[in-house]
């Protein structure tokens, strides 16, 4: 019997627009899969790349970045930021061996729950077909790679047992 596939999704949200359109889904009991791990940040501008490959690095198959529309940043121009960065990791991925549709940008606003449902679900999709993502292949192998390997461990030169303190003199 062979099992779906469900991939490991962390979605970046903005506080101002995107999560509330999460929220909004869920308490339209609008359907999505429910393979996003939702991190809520004050603005999709405070996404370091740093945090994306992180999460790529800890097991995410996929990851989705989403924040205001453009021009409705709560911060003016945090989503600017976000679209370069989001451009800037496009590349990295490339080059780490990872899809660059495993990375999603989705600009959603707190009254588009369907929207936001939609992203998700079109995000899921695409890294099912994408398969696991090859980083946690490589982390499950090095991981293993380790417990098969016995441990040494150094003596230090010159060491001595412990002797014990206080011992009667004979
Ligand atoms: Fe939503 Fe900046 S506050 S993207």
């Amino acid at each position: 019997m062979s099992t779906r596939f469900e991939p490991n999704i962390v979605a970046f949200t903005c506080n101002w627009c995107s999560y509330g359109g999460a929220d909004l889904a869920g308490i339209s009991r609008i359907q999505y899969p429910t393979s996003a791990k939702v991190i809520r940040l004050m603005c999709s501008g405070r996404v370091d790349p740093s945090m994306v490959l992180e999460a790529f690095k800890n097991g995410a198959d996929g990851v989705m970045i989403s924040g205001c529309h453009i021009g409705d940043c709560h911060y003016s121009t945090g989503n600017y930021r976000t679209l370069v960065r989001y451009h800037a990791l496009e590349s990295a991925m490339t080059v780490m061996g990872l899809h660059p549709d495993r990375l999603k940008l989705l600009w959603a606003s707190a009254s588009e729950g369907q929207r936001w449902a939609d992203g998700i679900t079109e995000m899921t999709e695409t890294v099912r077909r994408l398969g696991p993502s090859p980083l946690v292949k490589t982390a499950k192998k090095t991981a293993k790679t380790r417990e098969a390997t016995p441990k040494i461990t150094k003596k230090k030169a010159g060491s001595k047992k412990a002797t014990k303190k206080g011992g009667a003199k004979k």
